[in-house]
């Protein structure tokens, strides 16, 4: 089972209660933005629940196309329409005695709802071109975005069918609403990445965590994920220096608008040096110009903060 973190208050309130709902058949809905750890919360409701030896089946609301909806999920008798050789389960069957998992329930159509809401009420229906009730008992885990409660009220979402699948809702914060996590995430994710490569000793730098720290995460998670696997890959230190995090995150500006971190005139310096470089694709005679110093002072900095341009970069400044 993945280990999930949960150090903040607020996700030590949250482990608590997907312990607690684990135990039970209620319906679960987990709302939260893109990386949040929706997936990764419903795997583990599964996996603490006496379902976990059971199917566990996931229906994505957005990749299914509106027509195919019916035969995937309630699956089709031989004949129900042109194509349909052989009868075939679909996923309502597949998950039976296990949980299922509605991804992006927001993106269901009306009639797909009204499917869905007859099932969970009845808990049976009929294959496609079926007139057998077929019985089923699923868990049902329900994932959406947080913006769902707009969509029932502006109706796109049945207010009935809400109502059956968030008998337990739990809303996943963003990552930037429980920064204690993120030394603790990026802490794990150093270490998963590392394993990979059969890699051991390797850690952030105190500065490289202070970055982190100082920022927004629009993708959550995710986001952190990512860009811990790029910094773990893009060096075979032990240690992991801001220099291997995206340069996005150690702007000059972000810099200046740190709260925890306030950088060093050299700090931001070599950061500046750098971004003024990038602009100019390597061409240390123009980057000179801007920084209004002389090229050869602008070797003796690259030199001291330890400046290499990367390949493509250098290839070019050659052919100054
Ligand atoms: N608390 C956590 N501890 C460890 N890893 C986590 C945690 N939360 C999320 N992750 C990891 O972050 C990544 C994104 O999580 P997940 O796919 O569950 O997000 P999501 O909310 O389903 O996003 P989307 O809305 O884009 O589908 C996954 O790799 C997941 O394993
Ligand atoms: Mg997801």
């Amino acid at each position: 089972m993945m280990k999930l973190v949960t150090t903040s208050p607020a996700m030590q309130r949250i482990a608590e209660l997907v312990e607690r709902v684990a135990q039970t058949d209620s319906s679960v809905l987990l709302l939260g933005e893109s990386g949040t750890g929706k997936d990764a919360f419903a795997r583990c409701i599964h996996d603490l629940s006496p379902r976990r030896n059971q199917p566990f089946v996931k229906i994505d609301g957005a990749a299914l196309p509106e027509d195919l909806f019916e035969s995937e999920v309630f699956g089709f008798e031989k004949g129900a329409f042109t194509g349909a050789i052989e009868s075939k389960p679909g996923r309502f069957e597949a998950a039976n005695g296990g949980t299922l998992v509605l991804d992006e329930i927001s993106n269901l159509s009306l009639a797909a709802q009204a499917k869905l809401l007859r099932v969970i009420e009845e808990r049976s229906f009929e294959r496609l071109g079926g007139k057998q009730a077929i019985k089923i008992d699923v868990r049902i885990i329900a994932l959406a975005n947080v913006d769902m409660k707009e969509a029932v009220r502006a109706h796109t979402f049945r207010n009935d069918l809400y109502y059956r699948l968030a008998v337990v809702a739990i809303e996943l914060p963003r990552l930037l609403d429980r920064s204690e996590d993120i030394p603790v995430l990026a802490e794990q994710f150093v270490k998963q990445f590392a394993a990979r490569n059969g890699r051991t000793g390797v850690q952030l730098a105190k500065t490289t965590l202070e970055l982190l720290l100082d920022y927004d995460f629009p993708g959550n998670v995710r986001e952190l994920r990512n860009i811990i696997e790029r910094a773990v890959l893009g060096t075979n230190r032990e240690i992991i220096e801001p220099e291997h995090l995206p340069d996005y995150l150690r702007s000059a500006n972000r810099l200046m608008q740190s709260r925890l971190h306030k950088p060093s005139l050299a700090e931001l310096e070599a950061v500046y040096i750098r971004e003024v470089l990038e602009y100019v694709r390597g061409n240390k005679t123009r980057a000179a110009e801007i920084l209004g110093i002389s090229r050869k002072n602008l070797y003796e900095k690259m030199h001291r903060y330890k400046i290499n341009l990367s390949r493509a970069q250098s290839v070019e400044s050659l052919c100054e």
